[in-house]
């Protein structure tokens, strides 16, 4: 398998003038999460979480903001963020849709049922449709492998799918 290589040294981040993490949110933090941790280092999922929860994905400037915040450098932020396939940092499109991959669902026919869904949303993994309406995600694991084939759908998990059961989830998903 080959090495992606990307110029991540040569990358433009896009600021808005005011922080993210205002002092609000950091003292909730501070009282809320980094209590509950050894170091500050070890609070770093949780505040991902609270942050992509609070704007929907991780810009670049909250990981900065978030590594100055918890005295680690950027790039180790970036390289949890990326290693983490929940993790966004891109915005996502209204509804989520995230198939899993992992070895039961895979032997139960994810493939078939991810390639649909990109034929008819006219997308691939990780894209959003022009209308913003949906992202399509392929995950590992979810945790529910006796109903594989899974899927999740914003918080909802769907298990033993077939093409019909995942489509009409899918087109019942409000405007
Ligand atoms: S392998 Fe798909 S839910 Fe576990």
């Amino acid at each position: 398998m080959a090495w992606i290589v990307k110029d991540s040294a040569g990358t433009e981040v896009d600021r808005r003038p005011e922080a993210y993490l205002t002092d609000a949110l950091k003292k909730r933090f501070e009282t809320d999460i980094l209590v509950r941790y050894p170091t500050r280092r070890a609070a770093l999922l949780p505040i991902c979480h609270e942050m992509q929860h609070e704007i929907g994905y991780l810009p670049g400037q909250v990981l900065e903001e978030i590594a100055e915040f918890l005295g680690l450098s950027s790039a180790e932020v970036i390289d949890t963020v990326t290693f983490y396939e929940e993790f966004h940092l891109k915005p996502k499109g209204k509804y989520l849709i995230q198939i899993c991959r992992s070895i039961a669902c895979h032997l139960c026919g994810y493939k078939e049922l991810s390639e649909k869904v990109q034929k008819k949303l006219d997308i691939l993994p990780g894209e959003t449709t022009e209308d913003g309406k949906y992202t399509l995600q392929e995950l590992e694991c979810l945790g529910a492998c006796d109903f594989a084939p899974m899927a999740l759908i914003d918080e909802k998990l769907h298990g033993h799918l077939d093409w019909e059961k995942l489509e009409k989830a899918i087109d019942e998903l409000p405007d």
